[in-house]
């Protein structure tokens, strides 16, 4: 509404500011004007860790968190996880709208044929240790992906981004794969292009001598479904990340790979990982009242429990708590989901966790999968990095898309020195 907005009395001057309202937020820069004199700077916000700052206006995702509500470009999660494949949800992420056939056949005609990685980035994944974190290899390796597409620098070409959005989903699964059975020591497998998305992914993954790979359509319908639930979650440490390295209109090869790097972190999406080496550390049902302790004591920290938006259960982690019993119907059951669940009932009726609103986060279940499909932990994060691929992608072009948008800078309050002169070495001391 036009005549909203806020009355600020600046108690220094005795001066009253109006200050419009935008959709419940203030422009940081309307506080600029308050000052107390002309060479006082004007009023900043302080804000670490962007804890209530919107950074950018948004049409992709969509989350309450005291509701637990995820929509992608409106459309409810649980629908999209129920009814489509992840191709089609990618397309819908990265374009603003469901595809129609045609549209969709193209966008997956088009991923199709960028599955395969030049020779010179195999060589180049082969050159890791064999014992190296697939995570590092999945990120530098996309940074590498630069060097072969320099054309992807001109980045204010519509048609030039369209093709690095085509060239990014297509290979992280075979940069995926290839990380995987470095590790293993096996031969890289190339892409076939036959096969859906996931199912291409677990051939170049679990292929060996056979012909032709047939996947398990159970699993290969799960995985989907886990890339669907992965593909953007809004303003998250790694989508800021895209935002701001692409702000300065660096390559999307590289600003993925930044973007990676912050996925990777224990907090973010590291912690799928962490989930299980925890389900690992506490080893059986009666060693959880222990483990919470430790928790609530502040020694250790409940991973894969909390989050910054969600102060209800994670919709996603719903959704991956009963797909794992149709990936258990063809795997067996992993045992370590009794472990989970038993850790989730108990944490969810203490006080320390119901105060502090904590519930399981998407990472909590999604690594019982994964390992029940026979990843080895350190791949996790790997795997939720592949679909997270279009939703940074998304992000990065709405960014690039909005006239509001510069490069990203934020102030600081400087708190150090003020000048001093300088002293030369041998009058410093000991
Ligand atoms: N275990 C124990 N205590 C916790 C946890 C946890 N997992 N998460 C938050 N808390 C406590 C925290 O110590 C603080 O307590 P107090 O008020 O006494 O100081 C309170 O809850 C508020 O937490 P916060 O650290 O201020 O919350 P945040 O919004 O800064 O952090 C988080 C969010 C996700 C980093 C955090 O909850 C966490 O570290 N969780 C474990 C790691 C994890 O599962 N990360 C995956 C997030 S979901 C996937 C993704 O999108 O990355």
């Amino acid at each position: 509404m036009e005549n909203e907005g806020l009355s600020i009395v600046d108690k220094r001057t005795k001066t009253t500011y109006d200050i419009p309202l935008h959709k419940g937020t203030v422009r940081a820069m309307d506080l600029r004007q308050i000052k107390t004199g002309p060479e006082d700077f004007g009023l900043m916000t302080y804000d670490p860790a962007f804890v209530n700052t919107a950074s950018c206006h948004s049409a992709i995702t969509f989350i309450d968190g005291d509701k637990g509500i995820l929509r992608y470009r409106g459309y409810p999660i649980e629908q999209l996880a129920e009814k489509c494949t992840y191709l089609e949800v990618a397309y819908l992420v990265v374009h603003g709208e469901l595809p129609t056939v045609s549209q969709l056949k193209e966008w997956v005609s088009k991923i199709t044929h960028h599955t395969m990685l030049h020779e010179s980035t195999k060589n180049f994944l082969g050159g890791f240790r064999h014992d190296a974190h697939p995570m590092g290899m999945f990120i530098s390796t996309v940074a590498a992906l630069s060097t072969i597409y320099p054309d992807a620098r001109n980045v204010r070409d519509p048609g030039v981004r369209q093709l690095q959005i085509y060239r990014l989903i297509g290979k992280v699964p075979t940069i995926a794969a290839y990380t995987y059975r470095h590790g293993f020591g096996y031969p890289y497998i190339y892409p076939d292009n036959d096969l859906s998305y996931a199912e291409n992914f677990m051939n170049m993954l679990w292929r060996m001598a056979e012909p032709k790979y047939r996947a398990n359509t159970a699993l290969a319908r799960a995985l989907d479904i886990l890339f669907i639930l992965h593909a953007d979650h809004e303003q998250n440490c790694s989508a800021n990340v895209m935002r701001s390295v692409g702000s300065s209109q660096a390559d999307p090869f590289v600003a993925t790979a930044a973007a990676a790097a912050a996925l990777s972190g224990p907090l973010h999406g590291g912690a799928n990982e962490e989930v299980l080496k925890m389900l690992d550390e506490i080893g059986s049902k009666d060693r959880i009242p222990a483990y919470i302790e430790r928790v609530k004591a502040g020694r250790v920290k409940l991973m894969g429990f909390g989050h910054r938006v969600y102060k209800n259960y994670d919709p996603r982690a719903r959704i991956i708590r009963r797909a794992a019993g149709q990936v258990f119907e063809v795997t067996g059951r992993n045992p370590k989901l009794d472990i989970a669940l038993e850790l989730e009932r108990i944490a969810l009726e203490d006080e320390y966790f119901v105060k502090r609103r904590l519930y399981p986060n998407v990472d909590f279940y999604s690594g019982i999968i994964y390992q029940a499909m026979g990843f080895t932990p350190h791949m996790f994060t790997v795997l939720f990095a592949i679909p997270r691929t279009a939703g940074w992608l998304a992000q990065w072009q709405e960014m690039l898309q909005d006239p509001e948008q510069k490069i990203a800078r934020p102030r600081q309050i400087y708190t150090g020195y003020a000048q001093r002169d300088f002293v030369p070495i041998e009058k410093r001391g000991a």
